[in-house]
C-alpha cells in the first residue's frame, strides 16, 4: 500500500541518520568549528600564561570547574557575581576564600570577545580551561563537547548543601554524585584531581588532634606524614588557613601518584583516604595505582561526564559578554 515512504519519514529517517545539534540539542565537539576556530588556542594560551605566573593555578581552575558543575549544572553560575535579585555562589561556605581563577576566566572570555564576540559562553570556557590546566600539568589530552549555554541565575544554598565536604562519608559523598548523573566509579577517579593543588588545614585538622572526637591522630594517616603536617597546622585556629600539598610527592603534576598515596596511608583529606577504607571503591585505587596510562584515560571520560551536568543548550539561557553578570 504504501511502497514510496512519506516524506515525513524520510525527514526522520535523515535526522537519524545525520544527528543535528541544533535539531537535538545536544553538545557538539564542532561548535564553534566556524564561529570562533582558533577558540582551543587562546584558551590554552590563557591557561599556560596563567601557570607561567602560578603554578597552583592549574589546580585552582580544575576545581572552579567541579564547583561550577555541581550547582546548576555547567552554566558558568559560580562566576556571577552577587546582585539585587540573587546572591551568587562565590560566597558559599565551599567557595568563599577557597575557589581560585575567576581572573583567569576574565582575562580569556575578553580576549575572546575581540576576535568572535558574543559566540563562546562562559561556561564553555571553564570546561575547556579544566581540560587545558589538566593537559598542561601532565595528564591525557580529551575531547570537549561544546555548546553549553551561561545561566542568569546563581543559588548560594543549592552551593552549600550540594557540594561535598571532606568531612562527609563516602556514603554520602557517592550520593551526591548519584544525584548528579556520577556514580561511584566517577568519586574514584574524580577525586583523582587531588593530584594537584593545596588544601588550608582546617579542611583535614580533625585528622591530625582529634580525629572523630577521640582526642587522637587518625590511625589511618601515616605517621612521618602526620608528624610533617601537625608543624604546618599546629593546634590553633591561626593555623586554619595555611596550606599543604594534596599530593606531597609531585604537587604540580596530574599523575596517578595521588592513589599511590592512598595505598600508603597518605591522603590528605579523610575524604581522600576512604577510598580505601571502603571495599567498593579500595580495589580501583589500588588498580590506579598501579596503571598510570588507565586513571588518566578514565579521568578524561569521567570529565566529559562531570561536564555534561545540567547543560543549557539550545536558545536556553544566553551567551554572557561578561562573565560576571547576565547581559
Ligand atoms: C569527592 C569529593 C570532593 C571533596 C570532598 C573535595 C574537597 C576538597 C577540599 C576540601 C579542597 C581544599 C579546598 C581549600 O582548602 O580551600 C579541595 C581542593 C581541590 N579539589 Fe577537591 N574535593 C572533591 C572532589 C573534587 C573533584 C571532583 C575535583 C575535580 C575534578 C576536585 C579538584 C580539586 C583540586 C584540583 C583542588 C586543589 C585546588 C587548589 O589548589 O586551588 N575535587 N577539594
Ligand atoms: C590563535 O591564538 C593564538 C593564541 O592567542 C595566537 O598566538 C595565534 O596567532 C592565533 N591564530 C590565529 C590564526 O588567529
Ligand atoms: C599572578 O598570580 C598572583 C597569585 O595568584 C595573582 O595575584 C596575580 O593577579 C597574577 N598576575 C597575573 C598577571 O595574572
Ligand atoms: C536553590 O537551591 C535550593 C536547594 O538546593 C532550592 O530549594 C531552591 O529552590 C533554589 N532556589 C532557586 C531560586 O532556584
Ligand atoms: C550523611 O547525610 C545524612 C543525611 O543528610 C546526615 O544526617 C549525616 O550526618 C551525614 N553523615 C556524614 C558522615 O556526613
Ligand atoms: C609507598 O610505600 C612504598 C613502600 O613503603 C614505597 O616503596 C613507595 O615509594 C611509596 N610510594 C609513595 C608514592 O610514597
Ligand atoms: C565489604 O564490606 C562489607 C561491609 O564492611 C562486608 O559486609 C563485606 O563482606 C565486604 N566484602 C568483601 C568482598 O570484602
Amino acid at each position: 500500500m504504501e511502497s514510496i515512504p512519506h516524506k515525513h519519514h524520510v525527514v526522520f529517517l535523515l535526522l537519524l541518520l545525520f544527528p543535528s545539534p541544533l535539531v537535538f540539542c545536544q553538545l557538539d565537539y564542532k561548535f564553534y568549528q566556524y564561529t570562533c576556530p582558533n577558540l582551543t588556542n587562546i584558551v590554552r594560551y590563557g591557561v599556560l600564561s596563567a601557570i607561567a605566573n602560578d603554578t597552583r593555578i592549574a589546580a585552582s581552575l580544575l576545581r572552579l570547574h567541579f564547583h561550577d558543575c555541581f550547582v546548576n549544572g555547567c552554566d558558568g553560575s559560580l562566576l556571577l557575581d552577587d546582585t539585587n535579585t540573587f546572591k551568587g555562589e562565590k560566597n558559599a561556605l565551599p567557595n568563599r576564600n577557597s575557589v581560585r581563577g575567576y581572573e583567569v576566566i576574565d582575562t580569556i572570555k575578553s580576549s575572546l570577545e575581540k576576535v568572535c564576540p558574543s559566540t563562546v559562553s562562559c561556561a564553555d570556557i571553564v570546561t575547556l580551561v579544566a581540560r587545558e590546566a589538566v593537559y598542561l600539568t601532565g595528564g591525557q589530552f580529551w575531547l570537549v563537547p561544546l555548546g553549553r549555554r551561561d545561566g542568569t541565575t546563581a543559588n548560594e544554598t543549592a552551593a552549600n548543601e550540594q557540594l561535598p565536604s571532606p568531612f562527609e562519608s563516602l556514603e554520602n559523598i557517592t550520593a551526591k554524585f548519584t544525584s548528579k548523573n556520577l556514580d561511584m566509579k566517577d568519586v574514584v577517579v574524580l577525586s583523582g584531581a587531588h593530584t594537584i593543588g593545596f588544601a588550608q588545614c582546617f579542611t583535614f585538622k580533625p585528622r591530625l588532634f582529634n580525629f572523630a572526637g577521640s582526642g587522637k591522630s587518625d590511625p589511618t594517616l601515616d605517621p612521618s606524614l602526620l608528624e610533617n603536617l601537625q608543624r604546618v597546622c599546629p593546634n590553633q585556629d591561626d593555623s586554619d588557613t595555611k596550606l599543604a600539598p594534596l599530593d606531597p610527592q609531585t604537587t604540580n603534576k596530574f599523575d596517578n601518584i595521588y592513589y599511590r598515596n592512598l595505598v600508603n596511608k597518605s591522603g590528605l583529606l579523610q575524604s581522600d583516604q576512604a577510598l580505601i577504607g571502603d571495599n567498593r571503591t579500595a580495589s580501583l585505587v589500588d588498580y590506579y595505582s598501579k596503571y598510570p596510562f588507565l586513571f588518566l584515560k578514565d579521568f578524561g571520560v569521567s570529565m566529559v561526564k562531570m561536564a555534561n551536568i545540567g547543560v543549557l543548550t539550545g536558545q536556553n539561557g544566553e551567551i554572557r559578554k561578561n562573565c560576571r553578570r547576565v547581559n
